[in-house]
């Protein structure tokens, strides 16, 4: 029997991270929804100013999320264990490997036992790496949209370049369909949370409030 211990597994700045993304990858899909298809029409009432605000407050998310993903790659390169940026690529090392075999044996019911992390799983590792990366592509291709307004300022001599690969037409339809990437992420999302703190017992649901999981603290992973 392994012994179970309270751990604390999410630091502080990871913890104030992860809501930072929250709030901003909702706040995003809501503003960005509304960009999209102005339901609100205020033709008839434009001091309204409803697409104006809905554009501001999109802004100034994206800058929120282009911090939180800064800061959590400079956590990763600081943070401790469970953080390190290697946790993202489970297949490039032994632990990972084994874990990322046990992990897909449990949830092909191939296994009855899961795989009982510290912190993230192998499969949940990768998953969080394809929406960082997915992130990365709102930051850019949201910054490249937004430098169009003036192709003299800074903004374009930063992002410009992306419209060497896409058209402004295609790239607002690739970060439009990406918006639903993070809708189904966060179902999956939450539900793997649900299940891991009912199968494995081990705090997972309010770990990313006060930091500490429960496990073995000889765990690898
Ligand atoms: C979770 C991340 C994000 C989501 C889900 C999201 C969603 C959307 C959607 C659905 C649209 C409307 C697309 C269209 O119909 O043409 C849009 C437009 C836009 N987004 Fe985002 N976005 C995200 C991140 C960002 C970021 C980080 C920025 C950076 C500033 C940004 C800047 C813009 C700009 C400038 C537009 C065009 C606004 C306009 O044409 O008036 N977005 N976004």
């Amino acid at each position: 029997m392994p012994k179970i211990k309270a751990i604390k597994v999410w630091e502080f700045p990871i913890r104030v991270i992860h809501w930072t993304n929250f709030v901003s990858v909702v706040g995003l899909s809501v503003t960005g929804a509304y960009i999209h298809f102005p339901f609100l029409s205020t033709a008839n009432n434009p001091d309204a100013f409803v697409m104006g605000y809905a554009r501001a407050i999109h802004l100034s998310l994206g800058w929120l999320l282009m911090l939180g993903v800064i800061g959590r790659v400079i956590w990763g390169l600081m943070g401790n264990r469970f953080a390190r940026l290697r946790n993202f690529l489970p297949f490039t090392y032994p632990e990972g490997r084994e874990n990322l075999v046990d992990v897909i044996k449990y949830y092909t019911f191939a296994s009855p036992r899961p795989s009982g992390t510290l912190g993230h799983n192998a499969l949940a590792s990768m998953a969080y790496l394809s929406i960082g990366l997915i992130m990365i592509f709102q930051v850019v291709s949201g910054f490249a949209l937004y430098s169009q307004a003036d192709t003299g300022g800074t903004a374009y001599a930063l992002f410009g370049w992306v419209f060497e690969f896409m058209n402004n037409g295609y790239l607002r339809m690739a970060h439009y369909f990406s918006m639903f990437i993070f809708a189904s992420f966060f179902i999956t999302h939450i539900y793997a949370m649900w299940m891991s703190d009912v199968a494995e017992r081990n705090g997972s649901g309010g770990s990313m409030f006060n930091g500490y999981k429960y496990g073995d603290p000889d765990s690898k992973i």
